[in-house]
């Protein structure tokens, strides 16, 4: 393992083992949140695009921004665990059968009174709870969402405009936040739907995970003939990232793909557990100050460690400065490029820094990059914070 330190960003560079099991989020998982989700009346594949004059600008085959900003109109990927989980959870509580029930079987009246006095709570720093709030609401069910200190408050109000759920910004960090969603929840029999893995809590960020896994079988799908060869994913805590590298490396089989795994630095617990090397989980002080609130976590989520740890080539951790410079080039692109993508703050970093590495030629042969590149990001929100964007793309 090699550390590399630049202005902005740091790297942590390995060879990944790659003998992780990676089929709890193969295939037949995807298919199964993907069936649900096409049940659902919001329903509707978001856009892969298709960046080909930066592609052609910095020579590499392809670069392919699967674009999330739309999502059940959330302008982020998180409903799509949180939508498939509540599922899950209902299916089991109710007594239906997961893989014939959808969307559909929820119109049935015995169903809807029961999804009425079911309660969950969750905490999050905004994207995750406005996915809860959203499903608890088409779900018929109620919802507590809490969030970290520091919360703009346009991100609480933005949890219950979503849906159907209450939403309370507390005075501990994010991680402390988990904890006390998870304690009240407890006390008051209401059900903790939330992201991320502990000890003895598996099953409920498991089927979350499984839920973000039908991007990435959209983004397959829609790559057509080409297979990436390097995948960036950004991480809290992981979940998402660790959910799609599984899945692509499980398609991939024998010609794995490079997947980098990109944290905002001060909340880089993935990076640090790492770099400690003894294969254990790690927490970082999560006290750290950066836009990217997605990103924003202290501990890595327990279900996707083992592949986090196994299966990615780099760990990046990023400045501010990197994610901005993100959402500037997706706001702005190559004159000729067909779309621009709105990015939001935890979206754009994967993008800041692949322009970091495609102007540097130590940087490209670091990560292996040459003009048979397939490049994949995931762009996991849009403008979720307005007034912020909007002063970003300005500068
Ligand atoms: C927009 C966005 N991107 C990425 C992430 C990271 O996901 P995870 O916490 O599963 O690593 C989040 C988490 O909330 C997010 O909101």
């Amino acid at each position: 393992m090699k550390e590399y330190l630049y202005e902005n960003f740091r790297i942590l560079a390995q060879t990944p083992i790659g003998n992780t099991d990676v089929s709890r989020f193969d295939e037949a998982a995807a298919e199964r949140a993907l069936r649900f989700h096409r049940s659902l009346p919001d329903y509707r594949r978001t856009d892969l695009e298709k960046l080909g004059c930066a592609a052609e600008r910095y020579g590499v085959d392809s670069i392919f921004v699967k674009d999330e900003s739309s999502r059940f109109g959330l302008k982020a990927f998180k409903g799509l665990g949180g939508s498939y989980c509540m599922f899950r959870i209902l299916c089991e509580k109710l007594g239906l059968d997961a893989d014939a029930a959808d969307y559909s079987s929820f119109s049935d009246d015995r169903i809807r009174k029961a999804c009425s006095s079911i309660t969950f709570a969750t905490a999050t720093d905004g994207n995750h709870g406005k996915g809860v709030s959203w499903a608890a609401k088409i779900f018929g069910c109620r919802a507590h969402v809490f969030m970290p200190k520091g919360t703009v408050e346009a991100r609480r109000r933005a949890v219950e405009a979503a849906g159907s759920a209450t939403a309370e910004i507390t005075e501990m960090n994010y991680d402390e936040t988990v904890r006390y969603a998870s304690r009240l929840a407890e006390q008051n029999g209401w059900i903790l739907i939330q992201d991320t893995a502990w000890d003895g809590y598996e099953k409920i960020p498991a089927w979350i995970i499984e839920g973000y896994l039908t991007m990435a079988a959209e983004a397959e799908a829609q790559m057509g003939a080409k297979k990436p060869t390097h995948i960036f994913l950004q991480a809290g805590v992981g979940s998402m990232a660790g959910g799609v590298a599984a899945y692509f490396i499980h398609r991939a089989a024998d010609q794995m793909p490079h997947v980098t795994i990109v944290e905002a630095e001060g909340s880089d617990c993935i990076y640090q557990s790492a770099k400690k090397n003894d294969g254990q989980i790690h927490t970082v002080s999560d006290e750290c100050r950066t836009i990217m609130a997605g990103l924003n976590c202290g501990t890595p989520c327990k279900t996707v460690w083992p592949i986090l740890r196994d299966c990615s080539g780099f760990y990046c951790a990023c400045k501010d400065c990197i994610t901005e410079a993100g959402m500037r080039a997706y706001a702005s692109p190559f004159a000729g490029e067909i779309s621009t993508v709105v990015s939001g703050e935890s979206g754009a970093v994967t993008y800041g820094l692949l322009l970091e590495i495609l102007q540097s030629q130590e940087l490209r042969q670091l990560f292996r990059i040459d003009n048979n590149s397939v490049i994949l990001l995931f762009n996991t929100e849009g403008d979720t914070d307005p007034e912020d964007y909007a002063r970003i793309i300005a500068k």
